[in-house]
């Protein structure tokens, strides 16, 4: 059966990775966390010691940087485990910051497209419809208020123990939407043929359900296509 290629942007903790990992188990594709790879390169620099604010350096030691998402989606920077490691608030805020730099987005965007070039792929991030896959047959813009997002990393963390607070966590969300849609380079936007599915209301199946059928509508076209 044909392969497509699904694109799916939004801003921090809008539920993007939840329903690509069901969208990629659910197809057989190929789910590639970008935001992974921005955080991989954040917890790199730190634990070099190295400024984030410094670009230079940081741009100096991107090619130390080995990143592998593994299908379980484990993620491995230079062979270690570090799939809970990068999702610290310290990497969250540097990922953002190092995200604003030219040189790693080239850097990371050249790997990304690597990765995607035989389709079967689903990608999450902020600039996947824009800028990495522009051509992706299907592209999702996901949304979802800032209470229910804050709301739901604050259940997340209860879940595994940790105590937050949410009022903060709404916060860290405000300014990394301020933040990833600001920048210069590559800034968080829907794209202009995504389509917009906005989650507030929504349980996860019911919004795995609608990219479902926007999936099998994608393949129809195509199918027709080339015909
Ligand atoms: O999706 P995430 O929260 O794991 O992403 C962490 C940060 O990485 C996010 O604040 C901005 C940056 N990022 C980016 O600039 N472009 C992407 N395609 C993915 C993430």
């Amino acid at each position: 059966m044909k392969k497509i290629s699904i694109a799916i942007d939004g801003p921090s903790a809008a539920g993007k990775s939840t329903i690509a990992k069901q969208l990629a188990k659910i197809l057989g594709y190929t789910y590639i966390d970008t935001g992974a790879m921005y955080r991989c390169v954040a917890y790199y620099m730190i634990q070099k010691d190295i400024d984030l604010n410094d670009e230079v350096s940081i741009e100096r030691y991107l090619n130390e940087v080995g990143i592998e998402l593994l299908p379980d989606n484990t993620v491995l920077l230079n062979q270690q485990v570090v799939t809970d490691k990068i999702r610290s608030d310290e990497v969250s805020k540097g990922a953002s910051k190092v995200g604003a730099y030219g040189a790693v987005r080239h850097h990371l965007v050249a790997l990304q497209r690597k990765m995607a070039e035989n389709g079967g792929v689903i990608l999450d991030g902020r600039d996947i419809g824009s800028v990495v896959l522009p051509n992706a047959q299907l592209k999702i813009y996901q949304v979802a208020s800032v209470e229910t997002r804050a709301m739901r990393r604050y259940k997340e963390n209860l879940e595994r123990g940790i105590e937050s607070d949410l009022e903060k966590i709404k916060a860290d969300i405000e300014q990394r939407d301020y933040d990833d849609s600001h920048r210069a380079i590559s800034p968080l936007v829907k794209a202009k043929d995504a389509v917009e599915i906005d989650t507030s209301e929504m349980t996860i199946d019911e919004v795995v359900e609608t990219v479902i059928k926007l999936v099998n509508e994608r393949l129809e076209e195509n199918t027709c296509q080339e015909q």
